[in-house]
């Protein structure tokens, strides 16, 4: 007997056991814009034995540790905390990295054109990330903690979150493309053996910027966003 079924959905599984996110990072599976699928599905679309993942869950499981437990915090303490933690992240780590990839770029680009790709898609990256971000701080999360304290006149004009919400989820989709284009154009953050100490930063920056994002859009897609859309369903019935 496991811990989980192979029926369940992976972004459930993480919303419920937030360290377990470690397995499926391990094991090259997306639970946050794929969280959606069950574990079988998940597993299949990456040729890996259903049956092992339940084994390492499992184990995870024991030892789980004091990870904070978003499926019990408020809406309101949810939209909190995704922007003092994971927000706030963004904000000190996307200058930094935008240094680095220019200064590897110009260093290194001319002898290793993949690194002008990396600062071309990482460019675009940023923008959509900081713009990504002042529309849920502006205007989704507003919304959010008018709904769930009852003072819906605050957001009267702003309509239902339905289309703000499924927006996020595009944006977050497109995030996670270009995380992925990343990956590839650095062969999964592999340094080559003459790579310098900012060329290593840059990729172990680049990431812990993707392992954050999963954490982060995990919140959003599986916990708040369904989460606040029941909500609004239950308010309005
Ligand atoms: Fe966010
Ligand atoms: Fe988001």
């Amino acid at each position: 007997m496991h811990a989980f079924q192979a029926q369940e959905l992976v972004g459930s599984i993480v919303a419920r056991h937030p360290a377990l996110s470690r397995v499926f990072e391990r094991a090259g599976i997306d639970y946050c814009c794929g969280g959606k699928r069950t574990l079988e599905e998940a597993c299949r679309s990456k040729g890996i034995d259903t049956e092992e993942i339940l084994l390492r869950l499992d184990a995870a499981t024991k030892s789980e540790g004091n990870e904070p437990q978003v499926a019990s915090m408020s809406l309101s303490e949810l939209t909190n905390h995704i922007e003092s933690v994971h927000h706030a992240y963004l904000r000190a780590e996307l200058p930094r990295l935008d240094a680095i990839t220019a200064k590897v770029a110009s260093v290194h680009g001319e002898s290793e054109p993949r690194l002008r790709e990396i600062r071309s898609v990482y460019e675009d990256l940023m923008q959509e990330i900081y713009a990504h971000m002042l529309k849920e701080e502006r205007v989704l999360f507003p919304m959010v903690r008018a709904l769930e304290s009852g003072s819906a006149s605050a957001c009267f004009t702003c309509g239902t979150l339905e289309h703000p919400i499924r927006q996020m989820e595009h944006e977050h989709e497109w995030v996670g493309n270009a995380l992925q284009s990343l990956r590839q154009l650095s062969g999964d953050y592999t340094p080559p053996d003459w790579a310098c100490n900012t060329y290593r930063a840059m990729l172990d920056g680049l990431a812990h910027l993707e392992r954050d994002f999963h954490q982060h859009i995990h919140k959003e897609n599986n916990v708040l966003f369904p989460r606040a859309s029941d909500l609004e369903r239950r308010r309005s019935a």
